[in-house]
């Protein structure tokens, strides 16, 4: 196995070595702005990595790697819009550095150039499922990305509710990660299934750690702005929560109101610390680490790959980028 670095690297490499020096540069520019302001990588390098872990060699799976860094990031130019989020990676974000046009077809482009790349390298036996995992997480991630904003307009939302958005917008694209690396390396069905759920695990862990961040982050670190799932009232479980224990009612105050962005920031963050909702949501994080990690059990690994995705998961709540 290569390091995390070693794997982010070879990925970067690759995305340079990308033909996006094209005409209209309208088009295709603003998909090299987008791809080379980097971020974590982590959907290719869980690509990388398992295919590495099951044939010994990531070469089989790079260009899939490629495609669900393609496509997470095309997700990013569309949910920038819908979230109205002007800073991503420490840059302005597509629609504010060119405009919501630009962020629309431009992310549409890369979808397209997403699922040609996953079937770059297939053979008859792994284009089917690996068209058909990419496909069906895509729809997927629409589905997640669709209840996120209808969750903003309700005051109901459940825990369960948020789980099952979360798993959709976010997870199911790490477990696809997983899968096409375990896919593209010849793995036994069983093995495609477990990897999966590593992937959709450490997805729930890795979205509760980003809504954690939009609150308590730095935005330095982070990248983006913070405060803005607040702001959006995007039904985040540290929301749900307090909209749930909040009894002296502040959090009835603020949503729905037409009060200062910062100032609503600051009512809501307060009352999250007052309900300690940081360590919970933490704890949480952890737990789902926890649970990614056993599903490894069923995925056949010998010590060295399982160490690697065992301190992967582990990590990942550590994160604050
Ligand atoms: C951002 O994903 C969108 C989420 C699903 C939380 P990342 O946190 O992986 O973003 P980058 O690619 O590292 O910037
Ligand atoms: C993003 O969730 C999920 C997808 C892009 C599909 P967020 O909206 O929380 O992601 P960030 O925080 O903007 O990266
Ligand atoms: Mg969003
Ligand atoms: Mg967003
Ligand atoms: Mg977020």
């Amino acid at each position: 196995m290569k390091t995390i670095q070693q794997y982010t690297d070879l990925i970067h490499e690759r995305i340079t070595a990308l033909p996006l020096d094209k005409e209209p540069a309208g088009l295709y520019a603003p998909i090299r702005y987008a791809l080379d302001a980097g971020g974590k990588r982590l959907r290719p390098v869980l690509a990388l990595a398992v295919a590495e872990a099951i044939a010994g060699d990531c070469e089989v799976a790079v260009n899939q790697a490629l495609a669900v860094e393609m496509f997470h990031n095309f997700t990013l130019l569309h949910d920038d819009v819908m979230d109205k989020a002007d800073v991503r990676r420490g840059r302005p974000t597509v629609h504010k550095q060119f405009d919501e046009n630009t962020a629309i077809l431009s992310g549409d482009t890369m979808l397209t150039l997403a699922s040609q790349l996953a079937m770059e390298g297939c053979d008859t036996s792994t284009l089917r499922p690996v068209l058909n995992m990419l496909n069906t997480t895509a729809v997927e991630v629409y589905e997640g990305q669709q209840l996120d904003m209808d969750f903003e307009r309700r005051a109901d939302v459940s825990v369960d509710e948020y789980m099952e958005m979360i798993r959709l917008k976010t997870s199911v694209l790490l477990g696809c990660s997983c899968a096409l690396g375990a896919i593209m390396a010849g793995a036994l069905p069983q093995v495609v299934r477990a990897m999966y759920s590593y992937g959709e695990k450490l997805g729930i862990s890795f979205q509760l750690k980003d809504d954690w961040l939009d609150t308590y982050g730095d935005p330095s670190t982070f990248g983006k702005a913070i405060g803005g799932d607040i702001v959006n009232e995007k039904k985040t479980w540290l929301l749900i929560n307090a909209m749930n224990e909040d009894k002296e009612g502040v959090i009835a105050g603020v949503l729905g109101k037409n009060i200062d962005a910062q100032e609503k920031i600051e009512i809501v963050r307060g009352v999250y610390n007052r309900l300690g909702l940081s360590e919970r949501c933490r704890s949480l994080e952890v737990c789902y680490a926890e649970e990614a990690v056993k599903s490894l059990a069923d995925a056949q690994l010998s010590a060295v790959p399982y160490r690697f995705f065992e301190e992967l998961a582990l990590n990942s709540v550590k994160r604050n980028k």
